[in-house]
């Protein structure tokens, strides 16, 4: 945390500060994938993703003079209009451990409000888009109240280490359309302390790539993805899979680089296949999938089969199948979607979503 330590964001005696932020932020949805990680939320391996759209964190930051000069964070939270005692107390302690970053935090008093686009029980991690959210709201409280952070690339790559340090995988949501987190010889400026922007370096089919997402269970996971992680820690196959997740990035940036969306689809299903089959390696073994998972996996590959149409699939830390595609077979897309994967969803359920602008600052 010390290369954003700064005990001078602080504010004089006397001076009394009152208002509101707003940002949006998205989630994304990670290619070459993040599974592993050491020190203060620092990746055993590099991962690429797309950032999304449709599924984000609305986050309103208010701020007061605080009445008492206590220490510590002063914070009233709120989630989808109802108080939620156990996101705060995360939230606080969030905050608490961000106090040598934003010192200025416990000279006032904080009441956060935060709502997602998606449905909250839709089995959808809301952690990327949250803690980015949060950490944008901060960074453009220190920008009003300092002026410290005028470059936007300065802004954002705070607000990307800010975002790792609530959630690593939030800290490639702050950029538009696709990020790297974590070094890598393929991209001599990223860096496993802040995600950096990939979007310029995508093929236009690239840059409106579409992500479904197959809600297949709206159970809250069974376990963590804190404890999957810490889990890679005794996994027997650990270095070998840091060093496969290293090859994959350079090979997909070329992929990326060239509109190569047959090696893309490739690295894409092998790193999800790859990412459950670590949790199912790990001590003690865990199972996030379930049978309409693997029954939607092999309809997909059964219709790229039959049509040659390049749609291919990933997942994220749970049985939730994403379905990634160009939009040049959308239509097509969405009628085989409708016909034989929605009835495998769970009440028919999926958000579209593809890649977007990145998060949005909301001026009222
Ligand atoms: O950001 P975390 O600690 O919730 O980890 C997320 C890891 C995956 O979503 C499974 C992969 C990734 O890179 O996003």
């Amino acid at each position: 945390m010390q290369e954003y330590t700064n005990p001078y964001l602080r504010l004089e005696e006397g001076r009394a500060v009152e208002g509101l932020i707003r940002w949006k932020s998205p989630s994304n949805i990670a290619i070459v994938k993040y599974w592993g990680k050491f020190g203060q939320q620092l990746p055993r391996n590099p991962s690429i993703s797309f950032t999304l759209q449709n599924a984000f964190t609305d986050t309103v930051l208010q701020y007061f003079p605080k009445a008492s000069t206590s220490k510590g964070i002063t914070l009233k939270f709120n989630f989808e209009g109802a108080p939620k005692p156990a996101f705060e107390k995360k939230i606080k302690d969030f905050l608490e451990s961000l106090l040598p970053v934003f010192p200025f935090l416990q000279q006032l008093e904080l009441h956060i409000h935060s709502t997602n686009s998606f449905p909250h029980s839709a089995g959808i991690a809301s952690s990327a888009s949250s803690m980015s959210a949060l950490a944008l709201c901060l960074c453009s409280l220190e920008q009003t109240l300092f002026g410290t952070l005028t470059g936007e690339d300065a802004f954002l790559q705070k607000a990307s280490f800010v975002a790792r340090l609530g959630s690593g995988s939030a800290c490639r949501s702050v950029f538009p359309l696709a990020a790297i987190w974590g070094a890598s010889p393929s991209f001599p400026f990223a860096s496993d302390l802040y995600a950096q922007p990939i979007g310029h370096h995508l093929h236009p089919v690239f840059q409106t790539m579409h992500d479904d997402i197959l809600i297949v269970s709206k159970k809250e996971k069974s376990v963590s993805s804190r404890a999957g992680h810490q889990l890679m820690e005794g996994n027997p196959y650990a270095d070998s899979r840091y060093r496969q997740a290293g090859s994959n990035i350079v090979i997909l940036s070329r992929a990326l680089q060239q509109g190569d969306l047959e090696t893309f689809g490739q690295i894409a299903e092998s790193e999800a296949l790859t990412l459950h089959a670590l949790m199912m390696a790990s001590t003690p073994p865990f199972i996030l999938l379930n049978p309409k998972t693997i029954e939607i996996i092999t309809t997909i590959q059964q219709y790229r089969t039959d049509t040659g149409k390049q749609v291919y699939f990933t997942l994220d830390a749970g049985p939730n199948v994403h379905l990634l595609y160009p939009d040049e077979i959308h239509e097509d897309v969405i009628t085989f979607t409708r016909s034989e994967l929605l009835p495998l969803c769970e009440d028919g359920a999926r958000i579209e979503d593809q890649a977007g602008p990145g998060p949005m600052l909301i001026r009222e």
